[in-house]
This record gives structure tokens, sequence and C-alpha cells, in this order.
């Protein structure tokens, strides 16, 4: 399990810019990844929009990630568009599908001193052949696991289990997060990314009662300073 002074890091999961751009300004954000899903969904340019996220997080912070995913098939082909997309800024970094030719690819990408972020992991078997590969990030899907009746907690605690067996170096991100209760699980469980869409995000900073708390303490302070001015 991660513990000491090491902290869960909080990634954005998107491909729009604006929402980067707001959910940056609170300065926690550490990286964003984006799919070739969410990049369709803002009808972008591809290359434009991972510089745009890149330079906005820049303004904030020097170590974040912005992942990138290849949308290749074969293995020789996306190290060659991986490369490309290595090119757009210093801190993007590939995604690659959990696949026999994604793995493959991770293999020729990790020696060339690529950092590859590991996509559509599903079991921890997969997690352990791209750490194998020299994945620098894995990205198991825990809400498509449940989505099919199967528990995506469980897959966060074997690889942190067996990661940690093995003194593995690759980082476990939680993805396809589908409410802020999730990010604590995730938390609880060692993750050491989780990646959320903008509205959970928004969602993690809300609790009615420090709402009602905040409220209550400023009418107070108000009845106490006109109580002064009389
Ligand atoms: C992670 O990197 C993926 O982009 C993402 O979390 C997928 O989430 P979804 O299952 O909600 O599409």
């Amino acid at each position: 399990m991660t513990t000491g002074g090491a902290q869960m890091k909080l990634y954005l999961d998107t491909g729009n810019i604006d929402e980067v751009a707001d959910a940056a300004s609170y300065g926690i954000l550490d990286g964003v990844t984006t799919n070739p899903s969410l990049i369709a969904k803002e009808g972008k340019d591809f290359k434009e929009t991972v510089r745009k996220i890149a330079n906005i997080l820049g303004e904030y912070k020097k170590d974040f990630t912005v992942s990138a995913e290849v949308t290749e098939q074969e293995h020789q082909k996306m190290v060659k568009q991986g490369l490309e997309l290595a090119t757009i800024h210093k801190n993007v970094i590939i995604k690659l599908p959990s696949l026999p030719e994604g793995v493959k690819a991770i293999s020729i990408l990790s020696k060339k001193n690529i950092k590859i972020n590991a996509t559509l992991c599903f079991s921890t078997a997969q997690a352990l052949l791209v750490a194998k590969a020299g994945a620098y990030i894995v990205s198991p899907f825990i809400g498509r696991l449940d989505d099919i009746n199967h528990i995506g907690y469980d897959l966060i605690e074997e690889i942190r289990t067996v990661y940690d067996n093995y003194n593995l170096k690759t980082m476990l991100l939680a993805a396809s997060i589908r409410s802020p209760r999730q990010v604590t699980e995730v938390a609880l469980r060692g993750a050491d990314i989780c990646t959320v869409p903008y509205d959970i995000f928004k969602k993690l900073f809300n609790h009615p009662l420090t709402d009602i708390g905040q409220e209550k303490f400023l009418a107070d302070w108000n009845k106490y300073n006109k109580g002064k001015s009389k």
C-alpha cells in the first residue's frame, strides 16, 4: 500500500479546454486524461487540443501529465503515432491499449523513455503485463466493470497488492469514475492517481453541512458587526 508523503494525484478526464481551465484554476489538478471518444465529442483538432490542455496545466504545475491516446492498431504504427504525439509537449504521455499489440508498443516506446499510460485495463493479469513492458501508468476502468456487474474496486485492490508484492513502479490510475464517493473508495485502496470527469470534479467540493455552516458563520458575523455600529 502506498503511504507516507505520497498523495493520490487528481486528473481530469476530458477533452474540453474550458473544463481544464476551470479545474486547473484551483491549483490542485495534477493532469488530464483524454481518449478518442472525449476528443471526438469536442469536434476540435486533436493535437491542438492536447497542446492547449498542456499549456493551461503548465501555468499551475511543472510535473503534470496529459495523456494522448494512439488510434493505430498494429504495434509499429502505434509506435510511430506515439512518437509523433509525444512531440506535442514534453509533458504529454502516450496512451496505449492493454492489448497484445499495445504491449509490444509499450515495450518499444518505454525503452525510448516515452512515458506510457496503459489504458483499457480490466484485469490484474493485464496490469502485470503492461508493468513488465515498462508502462508508467496503468488505467483500470472501474465504472465499466461495475456496469457489467463486476466489482471495479476489487481490481484496484488486486493490482495494488500485486504491484506492491514485486515493488513494481507502474502507477495505478483509477479510471472510469462515476461518482464522487468512488474517489474516496479508490484512495482507500491505494490508487496513485484518480481521473474524474468534470461534473464529478465539481461535486468533490460539496457538502451540505459546509454550506449551512458557512451561512450561519456569516449571518452571526453580520449581526455582530451591526451590533458594534450602533
Ligand atoms: C481514462 O483514461 C478514460 O478516459 C476514462 O476514465 C473512461 O471513462 P468512461 O468509462 O466513463 O468512458
